[in-house]
């Protein structure tokens, strides 16, 4: 792993930690110093051809946005810049590069210092010469990396941020700059989340922007409800043996009210509901995202050696948690006996495990599972 102190611009971890996330923003000057990119504007036009990635195109003629959305075809890029004048400016933008490239994986390794329980993905942009999707600003906590090119960009801390009605993008009406700098490859600006800001193609440029998400506190509640009412068990049923005529038969009568909120009652979690529901949740994958099963998979006795002589690694797509004897895997819960769970937490930190030689049947037969899903794979 990379020494985090040139990452952090000589900050180690703990003060970045202290003083910058979440606070205020960072410009780190080489925060990767060799760092060229890890596709071109063409490679990174396939991706955007491809079928279920996420991709947007935007463009930009005379101050006005527009945006389309994948599934994109080779000819909408090769229309570009011959529209009138051959002044309109784009950008284009791939998220989840890092569930295509094994190198954009690497990269994000770089940022393990923040859980993996935060991580949203790796998304890249490719813009001529000023191109870019205007001021706006994130709810997420970004490093925004510069590869190939330059990109100016122009921050500020202000505190209203009204966008324009009718854009099709969130453009800040009234974008006021107080910062701002030329990146060139290898420089690194962090941003925390809701800091307006607007980066600008100074020729042709690539920018990697590693994306931390934060939840919404309605989100989560909604969502944890949707978990447990799979996993609650309400006993008894509706009884009234004691029913009494009403002036009203079509008033709910406080004795319904009654029972039906004892009834209710009944619902209840603990902090391992808690857990488990963040670890589905945090795993679940995104819904455009498909895994491959094996084309032709290796019966369980191969398999078995497989890990136990090498190991295995994550699919690029998935997303492993655990907990406290529990491990999620996009969006499943196992619940594994102490011997097991530290290794597959290693497979889940470093999303590779070493060879296994001491595996037990039952981590076998549960990682043998994963591998007929598409979500592991023997290395
Ligand atoms: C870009 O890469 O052009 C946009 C990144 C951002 O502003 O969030
Ligand atoms: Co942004």
């Amino acid at each position: 792993m990379k020494n985090n102190l040139s990452l952090l611009g000589g900050l180690t971890v703990n003060e970045f930690l202290r003083d910058y996330w979440q606070k205020k923003p960072l410009l780190i000057r080489q925060a990767f110093p060799v760092f060229g990119g890890l596709l071109d504007p063409q490679q990174l036009i396939e991706l955007a051809c491809t079928e279920d990635v996420q991709a947007r195109l935007v463009t930009q003629q005379r101050g006005r946005f527009d945006l389309q959305q994948a599934p994109f075809e080779p000819q909408d890029f090769n229309r570009l810049g011959k529209t009138k004048g051959g002044k309109a400016q784009w950008t284009v933008l791939v998220q989840g590069v890092n569930h295509h490239l094994p190198e954009a994986a690497a990269l994000l390794k770089h940022f393990s210092f923040i859980p993996h329980t935060r991580l949203d993905d790796l998304m890249v942009s490719y813009a001529p010469k000023g191109g870019g999707v205007g001021p706006h600003f994130d709810s997420y906590d970004v490093f925004l990396l510069q590869g190939s090119g330059h990109r100016r960009w122009q921050i500020s801390a202000q505190a209203d941020r009204s966008l324009i009605v009718g854009a099709p993008l969130r453009i800040l009406r009234d974008f006021r700059v107080e910062q701002e700098w030329v990146l060139e490859a290898g420089d690194m600006l962090y941003l925390p989340p809701h800091y307006a800001h607007n980066g600008i193609a100074e020729d042709d440029c690539m920018t990697y922007s590693i994306g931390f998400r934060t939840p919404a506190y309605q989100e989560l509640a909604e969502q944890f409800l949707v978990y447990l009412q799979d996993r609650i068990t309400v006993d008894g049923m509706y009884a009234d043996p004691d029913l009494k005529t009403q002036k009203h038969p079509s008033e709910i009568s406080a004795a319904m009210l009654q029972q039906t909120e004892k009834a209710i009652k009944q619902v209840r979690w603990d902090k391992e509901d808690i857990a488990n529901f963040l670890g589905c949740y945090l795993s679940e994958p995104k819904p455009h995202i498909f895994f491959d099963a094996p084309e032709r998979p290796l019966g369980l006795a191969k398999f078995g050696l497989a890990v136990q002589k090498r190991g295995v690694q994550l699919d690029l797509k998935s997303q492993m948690l655990c907990h406290a004897g529990w491990i999620f895997m996009n969006g499943e819960e196992h619940r594994v006996n102490e011997r097991d769970y530290p290794l597959l937490r290693t497979l889940a930190d470093e999303r590779e495990s070493p060879a296994l030689p001491d595996c037990t049947t039952e981590l076998i037969e549960l990682l043998y599972q994963w591998y007929l899903d598409g979500y592991i794979s023997p290395v």
